[in-house]
């Protein structure tokens, strides 16, 4: 599309908009803001270009104190001119950063904290995405929203469909937990289901885009919709009292996440809202099921090399990342790596999170938990870092996935038969 063509129907964001630009990340070609995701030069993804200038005229802590608790309180970094308008929202995000003082014990980290995602509106960090994307295609008059999902994205774009109110079409793999069908479907999407891996539907949702005119949440308005999961960070930043972590450990698939992660604590660092320090290492962590960059990490080599997913952590089974050279050069020039767990630790992970801190969280919690533990348990950590996991996604959606214990018999329901079984207790 030309750029007279893309301003007519795209309309140019208010005067004065600290939105300015879609950004090449590889050549740094610019166009107008439109619903598109590939520079027209070279194929590279493109980002949202702010005017910071005008965002450090307005952005404070005291501003951002003043907002609601939610992701719309960093309304000023993030890429849609409300102009007074509302967002879409449920009140995602603003989750509780605890201190995870017991698995920090086991692990040998003294400042260990988790980012509790599992308690979003839908049970996973795609709400912050999704919220965004969902207010921007509203506020640019999309009839229709759609996604290419592994499940959590899947659930977010119907919910959030649902209550913006706009059509959704949901496109996933057909061998999707039941849990996240269930929970998807009750919002009353269409929901289109593939026989083939989540990179076939990708590919199928991309060649869509190009003939209809839908907001594909994560393919045209990507630009738009990872910019949420920066939020992520800002909270992590401002819940420790407005400093930047040592290290953050964060769940992999496309890697889109991780790219903004680190775009947050550049920003943060940029407009002095928190201290001067080198930027947090940034460490992710994969399924060895799905653990095309992870190999590659430990490879030294600069691009991922696609895998067939075959990993029990579905939510993050993506073959063909398409940040993953990104999330490569993130975690090296950090000081940050790249590590999988094995299979079997994944289920260990969910135990070992919900029984010494309470928290239940679904593969990719199980994937993050394992990662840490390896690490810690390779002497990565001194012990006195602040080290901050992510933890992306509820429990209650994979609920397959944690170890099943073989339950006793029941008793009968009275004092004696409970004395009998439990001698040392009654
Ligand atoms: C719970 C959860 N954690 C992490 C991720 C990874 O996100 P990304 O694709 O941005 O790497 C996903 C992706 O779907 C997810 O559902
Ligand atoms: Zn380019």
């Amino acid at each position: 599309m030309s750029t007279l063509s893309l301003l007519e129907r795209y309309g140019r964001d208010s005067a004065g908009s600290r939105v300015i630009a879609l950004r090449c990340r590889a050549c740094g070609f610019e166009t107008p803001v439109h619903a598109g995701n590939v520079c027209d030069r070279c194929f590279g993804p493109l980002d949202v270009q702010y005017d910071y200038a005008a965002v450090a005229r307005r952005l404070t802590h005291a501003s951002i104190d003043s907002g609601p608790p939610s992701i719309w309180r960093y309304a000023g970094l993030l890429p849609v001119e409300l102009d007074g308008d509302e967002p879409v929202t449920l009140g995602e995000g603003f989750t509780p950063l605890i201190p995870a003082r017991n698995l920090g014990e086991r692990l040998g980290l003294r400042n260990l904290y988790l980012k509790n995602d599992t308690v979003n509106p839908t049970g996973s960090f795609k709400d912050r995405v999704v919220s965004v994307a969902v207010t921007w295609a509203r506020r640019k008059g999309f009839g229709v929203v759609a996604c290419a999902s592994t499940g959590n994205l899947a659930t977010a774009v119907a919910a959030y469909a649902a209550r913006a109110p706009l059509q959704a079409v949901i496109f996933v793999p057909c061998d999707l937990e039941a849990a996240k069908i269930r929970g998807t479907t009750v919002y009353n999407p269409t929901l289109v289901r593939v026989d083939g891996s989540y990179d076939d539907v990708n590919r199928l949702c991309s060649e869509l885009a190009d003939r209809v005119d839908w907001g594909f949440c994560n393919i045209n308005l990507r630009p738009f919709y990872s910019e949420g999961s920066k939020t992520l960070t800002f909270e992590t930043a401002e819940q420790l009292g407005w400093r930047l972590p040592d290290e953050i450990v964060i769940p992999v698939a496309s890697g889109c996440q991780f790219v903004k992660h680190h775009r947050a604590a550049t920003e943060l660092l940029d407009l002095g809202l928190v201290p001067q320090r080198p930027l947090p290492r940034f460490t992710g962590a994969q399924a060895a099921g799905c653990a095309p960059v992870a190999s590659a990490y430990a490879d030294g080599a600069a691009t991922v090399t696609p895998v067939r997913p075959e990993t029990i952590a579905r939510s993050i089974a993506i073959g063909n990342p398409s940040d993953g050279a990104d999330v490569l050069r993130i975690a090296r020039a950090t000081g940050g790596t790249v590590a999988a767990a094995r299979e079997e630790e994944i289920a260990e992970g969910i135990e070992l999170l919900a029984g010494s801190e309470g928290i239940y969280a679904e593969t990719a919690g199980g994937v993050t938990v394992s990662v840490l533990r390896r690490l810690a348990e390779a002497g990565r950590w001194r012990g006195d870092e602040t080290v901050v996991a992510y933890i992306t996604g509820n429990g209650l959606k994979t609920p397959e996935a944690a170890p099943a214990h073989v339950l006793d018999d029941p008793i009968r329901a009275s004092v004696r038969a409970f004395q009998e079984r439990f001698p040392s207790l009654g």
